[in-house]
């Protein structure tokens, strides 16, 4: 029988240590790769701060399953360790006592786990009914609702019209509602497939061309909250962001009515200017000017700017225009509307508007600088 010494103990210890160091360095830097060590409420698209129902209740959900999880590691990686060392060959000769199969074992690790999983999908299953506006409890018969359309790589809203039922008034990237009221959504997509999120309001619910689904939300409280796109739909999916603006209901009333408005005609000559080269340079082909439209009727193929001068952001969130107030900053905004028209492609990758439009594709037909700053001028004036 061999006799390792003082040193050989030394051995299988600092070995032993190293390897659990690298075990804990490997961790770490799983951890810190993946970025889940950031549990920043306050990011704006953190899941960790849930601002209305919905979202609160898929958070809890979510710490019930992490927790759940995280007892079963402990515990799994305790046994384990526990093995390791307790039953380690100590030297060449010994050879481990033989048994096969522990019965009590055996039933105690199939049961516990299905319970766990029981607990976990009745708690599941009763959030995916909650979060379904057919379903939920939290959600009237004849709730407030809005249409949401995923576009290559917008969302385009429609608020059924207060004025006359069977219109509804279009608008873009900006989706207002009035705090705690629930508010259906009916996702659709006119292309590929999207996916329509607000992380501190609702979970993310796929916008699929001809399948209609839906989800419901409500904000608590008033304020800006970020919704992405969050389903891979091409080269600017990641550009394609939007607005949830929760204001009070009389807010909400006021400015749903401000939409009915038809696009204001400004006096100015430079915007009148503009306002012809809209027509000519063919801006109008793609983009509507009016606020109302039939209900189910299809959309232009870009946003609808009748109200643009009155959007806080640009080209789906790419582009601030607000003072940090929450209101429009008209220097800011014809600043964005000059290098969005001067180059859309560098502000979003691929765009439809860049790759089709005569006036970027044909070099003969480009907008010159004074049909640029007439363009602006208008658009600007369409409060
Ligand atoms: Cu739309 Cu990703």
């Amino acid at each position: 029988m061999k006799n390792r010494g003082v040193f050989g103990s030394v051995f299988i210890t600092s070995s032993g240590t190293k390897k659990v160091l690298l075990l804990l360095a490997s961790l770490i830097f799983g951890v810190v790769a993946t970025g889940c060590f950031v549990i920043d409420p306050n990011a704006n698209q953190s899941t960790f701060e849930a601002l209305g129902p919905v979202a609160d209740r898929q958070l809890t959900i979510f710490w019930w399953i992490t927790a759940a999880g995280a007892v079963v590691f402990v515990l799994v990686e305790a046994a384990l360790i526990y093995a390791l060392f307790r039953f380690r060959r100590r030297n060449d000769e010994e050879s481990p006592k033989q048994i096969h199969g522990n019965t009590r074992l055996e039933i105690t690790w199939t049961i516990v786990p299905a319970i766990i999983v029981i607990v976990l999908s009745v708690l599941s299953i009763k959030t995916l009914f909650y979060a379904d506006p057919n379903w939920s409890s939290d959600v009237p018969d004849n709730p407030l609702t809005l249409n949401a359309i995923g576009h290559q790589w917008w969302f385009e809203f429609r608020y059924p019209s207060p004025n006359d039922e069977g219109n509804e008034i279009v608008t873009a990237n900006e989706v207002y509602i009035p705090v705690g009221i629930p508010v259906r959504i009916n996702l659709e997509s006119v292309d590929v497939i999207h996916s329509f999120w607000v992380p501190k309001l609702a979970g993310k619910v796929d916008m699929v061309p001809s399948n209609a689904n839906y989800m419901w939300f409500q904000a608590d409280e008033p304020g800006e909250f970020f919704g992405q796109c969050a389903e891979y739909c091409g080269t600017s999916h990641a550009n394609m962001k939007f607005k949830v603006v929760a204001v009070s209901p009389p807010e909400f009333d006021k400015w749903l009515s401000d939409q009915t408005a038809p696009a204001v005609e400004s006096g100015d000559p430079l915007a009148l200017e503009g306002a012809g080269v809209f027509k000519s340079a063919g801006c109008s082909g793609c983009h509507s000017l009016k606020t109302v439209a039939k209900s189910g009727s299809k959309g232009r193929v870009g946003p609808n700017l009748a109200h643009l001068a009155s959007r806080r952001h640009l080209a789906a969130g790419m582009m601030d225009s607000s003072d940090g107030a929450g209101n429009v900053n008209d220097a800011y905004l014809q600043e964005n509307l000059r290098k969005w028209l001067e180059d859309p492609s560098e502000i979003k990758p691929g765009n439809i508007m860049f790759s089709q439009a005569a006036v970027y594709t044909d070099p003969d037909k480009s907008l010159t600088e004074r049909q640029i700053s007439a363009l602006v001028a208008y658009l600007t004036s369409l409060k």
